[in-house]
């Protein structure tokens, strides 16, 4: 079976390069509807959704301080591998399903992103960055809002690398218990 959702969760991959051609506010508006389309716990809609240009400084003061947690050098490329935008996401502190609910969020752009011929990353490795002692200071910069923190982010642009999607097992992950009336001989393969 197949339709264009299938086709598109099967076709999307990271993508860690891009060229400088920008998006188009009706591509950014595509990609932040889908984000906000997305489920939240009990609807709380606590996800807060920061759009930065790639050449924002506060990016490279952010790509320091990753790399200063991380005892890094400066590496060929930044955290967003020069992105023309990013979109951080954060939730609120208080509410349970903060974290999961912009993983879901973040992957529903990703996804827009990917039908409409963009390619995205999703970013977490400025995470300790965004949560260290640096936190206000970025979050001002980011207009993260106070009592929010930082999830996770998207890069999206015109991807110019063609990663094929990643492998995976489906005996190891995934576990089925009394589920008897599938019939083994229906499954997809
Ligand atoms: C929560 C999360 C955080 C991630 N953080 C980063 C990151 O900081 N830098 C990066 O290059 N890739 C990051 N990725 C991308 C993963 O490395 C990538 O999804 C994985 O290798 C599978 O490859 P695929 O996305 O091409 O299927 C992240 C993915 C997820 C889901």
């Amino acid at each position: 079976m197949s339709n264009q959702v299938l086709e598109i969760i099967k076709q999307r991959s990271s993508a860690r390069a891009y060229s400088t051609e920008k998006l188009t506010r009706q591509e950014l508006d595509i990609i932040l509807e889908a984000g906000l389309q997305a489920p939240t716990g009990m609807n709380r809609q606590e996800i807060r959704f920061s759009v930065v240009s790639g050449d924002n400084p506060v990016l490279e003061e952010l790509d320091e301080e990753k790399r200063r947690l991380r005892g890094q050098k400066k590496l060929p490329d930044n955290f967003y591998y020069g992105a023309p935008v990013l979109i951080f996401l954060s939730a609120e502190d208080e509410f349970k399903w903060s974290r999961v609910d912009a993983g879901i969020a973040v992957q529903n752009m990703a996804l827009a992103a990917e039908s409409i011929g963009l390619g995205t990353l999703i970013i977490g490795c400025v995470y300790d960055a965004l949560h260290g002692e640096k936190k206000e200071y970025f979050s001002q910069k980011l207009q993260i809002p106070e009592g929010y923190s930082f999830q996770i982010a998207l890069a999206v642009g015109h991807k110019t690398d063609d990663k094929i999607p990643h492998e995976y097992n489906f005996e190891t992950q995934v576990v089925m218990q009394d589920c008897q009336d599938i019939n083994e001989s229906q499954r997809q393969k």
